[in-house]
């Protein structure tokens, strides 16, 4: 087979094609590993992967991160810890088998509500719906890139509250108090500038939009940046819409992009198995160049 990588967009995200991620050998890897550092978020079809395979692939990205509590707490298939589910499908006794339900999951980095948040995630596919369900990807240095000169320089030097009480689909995490309010709500500051550690390239880091804050300005100017900010990455150019079929593994990088996920009718499955790969640092703020 040959490896070929083809971006899908210009800001974000390739297409890898002709390889079997069950039988990987090292050249192909390394190949791999120079496409993810450049384009941020990969995908590869007609994958055929079982739990091991996955949790294999996924631990040649480095050691994997133990899932998040979602609203069910943590939701892995038996014997495999290190994966989650997500998942509208419920069992027989009518209890969610994974997380996200059916809603919509808005914009966001996965974790970035700790000190220190996975590198990666990688989301494989085992049932689809007919439509909706679509991923969305954003890629947060183009994001960087096309902002406006006053908006760099009012968010460069800045950390962000990146909030821990709500999940993308609006769920209270299990065991948090709920609160609108970010300064009592579980979480992390980051700065709103980060370095990738393997590139140095800039990425505007900003978590998620819901109890968010920018440290140092009042309320009413930390949302008015806020706003700005999350305006900005409305551009369709910075986005890469993912059309999911059975087989898809999709790998993002959240030091770089953030993603989101269109709702589908409950009354349709759809099944991932997720991984992720366990940070290597806390966020790095970026230093520009004098
Ligand atoms: C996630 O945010 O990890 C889930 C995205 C999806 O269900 O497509």
């Amino acid at each position: 087979m040959t490896l070929t990588i083809r971006p899908v967009t210009e800001a974000v995200g390739a297409e890898i094609s002709g390889v079997d991620l069950a039988q990987l050998n090292e050249a192909e890897f390394a190949q791999i590993e120079q496409a993810w550092n450049r384009h941020s978020a990969l995908l590869f079809r007609d994958q055929q992967l079982t739990d091991d395979d996955l949790l294999a692939f996924s631990r040649r990205f480095g050691e994997l991160d133990p899932p998040p509590v979602q609203e069910h707490g943590r939701q892995s298939p038996e014997g495999y810890p290190d994966i989650y589910v997500v998942s509208n499908v419920l069992d027989d006794k009518g209890a969610p088998i994974g997380a996200l339900g059916a809603g919509e999951a808005v914009w966001h980095t996965d974790m970035s509500y700790l000190a220190t948040p996975p590198d990666a995630s990688m989301l494989y596919s085992l049932e689809v719906p007919p439509t909706g369900g679509d991923t969305w990807v954003l890629g947060m240095q183009a994001a960087w890139a096309t902002l406006p000169d006053a908006l760099k320089a009012k968010v460069r030097g800045r950390r962000i509250k990146h909030d821990g009480t709500y999940n993308s689909g609006g769920y209270l995490r299990k065991g948090v108090t709920p609160t609108d309010d970010p300064h009592q709500a579980p979480g992390a500051w980051h700065p709103a500038v980060i370095a990738h550690p393997s590139t140095g390239a800039p990425s505007l880091y900003l978590g998620r939009r819901r109890n968010s804050y920018v440290e140092g300005l009042s309320p009413t100017e930390s949302d008015a940046l806020l706003d700005a900010l999350w305006a900005h990455i409305e551009r369709p150019d910075l986005r890469y819409q993912h059309r999911w079929r059975v087989g898809d593994l999709l790998l993002w990088d959240n030091r770089s992009t953030m993603h989101r996920r269109d709702p589908f009718d409950s009354a349709t499955r759809r099944v991932m198995h997720r991984t992720q790969i366990k940070g290597s640092g806390a966020p790095r703020a970026w230093a520009e160049a004098a």
